[in-house]
């Protein structure tokens, strides 16, 4: 049986990450995936550019239901020190908005990286291994398609639910119910919402339009972009705010955020406006509205003429279009999700070394833990940071 010190199943974000880390300090390490290829979820992230840190990582970015578990790992391993791991390999990068990095060029480059680092160090990587069972007696022992492995720390750093076509399971939840912790419910996080009511005629006849939105939920809110989809809405506010939504809870969302509708309105009443509110609303240039999407959103209300509206249609039409509320039959569930919310319980795991409390040498890293970030580059800084930091004590 082929023995090493640090053996992580999961060749992904953290793993990669545990592992080269590891490997540097010496500690002879060996990465189980699998896959065919290790970092497939770096590869297709951030639209083929990869999303990999933002420049404002706060621990509010995160959810969890204890807080302030990631808190120390964030501050040992920050964006910062990403940010020059990417310098000293060269890459061109650039912020998009509101703090998130992208690469200039492509994904691949992130893994490029993280390969090179592992190879640096020596940790070796097996892809197209299947795990069939793990044991701890003196130390923990593998049975794998590749055969028996022996180790003397075992660091589960599978990720979650999102994606089962880029190679996700269960089994890092499965393992930490084997050695008796906690995992708590798993729902789909940063995914889009489907409509099944009276809403959806609207959003089938606006896919593909987007616009800005206030969307609140839960007493979170996002104010970005939301996109219309022929099942229902996506687009980054919606896309965040899924991550605080629970089924049979009611959206509220702003289509104007940036206007006070109604002060505008009975502004251009007092003018004597005769101007259709289609063509009115359009011409506001820091609304960037689409005409096309005033006459579906408000219909005949649309053609309405602020010079003869009475207070009753002022609020009808501030109502529309400033107070939506519905609620969402669902989400698109784990086919589309980027992340899994919930996970392994971080009652059980140390913040500081990812060692379970009561399992000595078995550690988890990454989104197998109960750990959710915001969009925007905050789920790979947790990949970074958590495993940068196993890596420290494995
Ligand atoms: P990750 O999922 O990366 O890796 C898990 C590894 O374990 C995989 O290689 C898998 O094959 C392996 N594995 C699973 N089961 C196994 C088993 N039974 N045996 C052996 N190996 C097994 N985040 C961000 O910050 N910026 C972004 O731009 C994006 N973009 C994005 C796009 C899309 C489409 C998705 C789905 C997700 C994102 N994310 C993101 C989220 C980000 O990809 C995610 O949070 C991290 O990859 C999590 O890193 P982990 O290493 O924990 O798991």
């Amino acid at each position: 049986m082929k023995h090493y010190d640090c053996i992580i199943i999961g060749g992904g974000a953290a793993g990669l990450m545990c592992a080269a880390t590891a490997a540097a300090r010496g500690k002879s390490t060996l990465v189980l995936d699998h896959s065919n290829k290790v970092g497939k979820k770096i590869l297709m992230s951030g639209g083929g550019r990869c999303n990999f840190t933002n420049y404002y990582i706060e621990p509010t970015n995160y959810l969890s239901a204890n807080k302030h578990f990631c808190k120390s790992a964030l501050s040992r391993f920050t964006q910062w020190d990403f940010i020059a791991l990417v310098d000293k390999h060269g890459l061109a990068y650039h912020e998009k908005t509101q703090g998130q990095l992208f690469c200039d060029n492509k994904a691949s480059d992130i893994l490029t990286i993280l390969l090179n680092e592992c190879e640096q160090a020596g940790a070796e990587i097996q892809t197209h291994c299947e795990i069939s069972k793990v044991e701890k007696n003196e130390l923990y022992e593998l049975q794998s398609s590749q055969g028996p492995f022996s180790c003397t720390s075992l660091v589960v750093a599978t990720g979650g639910l999102s994606i089962p076509t880029m190679g996700a399971t269960g089994f890092g939840y499965e393992l930490a119910r084997q050695f008796g912790l906690q995992v708590s419910e798993l729902q789909a996080g940063l995914v889009p919402f489907t409509i099944s009511d009276k809403n959806l005629d609207s959003c089938k006849a606006l896919a593909g339009v987007s616009l800005q939105a206030l969307i609140e939920c839960n007493n979170q809110s996002f104010n970005d972009k939301l996109l219309f989809t022929h099942r229902g809405i996506s687009g980054p506010a919606v896309l965040q705010i899924s991550s605080y939504w629970r089924s049979g809870d009611e959206l509220r969302i702003d289509l104007l955020p940036g206007l006070d509708l109604e002060e505008q309105l009975k502004t251009w009443r007092q003018q004597g406006q005769k101007g259709e509110l289609k063509n009115l609303l359009s011409k506001l240039d820091e609304l960037d509205l689409a005409k096309s999407f005033i006459q579906q959103w408000l219909q005949e209300d649309a053609e309405l003429r602020p010079c003869d509206m009475n207070d009753e249609k002022i609020q009808r039409v501030c109502h529309a279009l400033k107070n939506w509320c519905f609620k969402p039959s669902g989400t698109e569930g784990w086919r589309t999700a980027e992340v899994t919310l919930g996970g392994i319980d971080t009652n059980e795991v140390s913040s500081k070394t990812f060692e379970a409390k009561n399992v000595d040498g078995l550690y988890f890293i990454g989104e197998v833990l109960d750990v959710t970030g915001w969009l925007g580059g905050f789920n790979f800084q947790w990949a970074w940071a958590s495993g940068w930091c196993a890596g420290q004590y494995v």
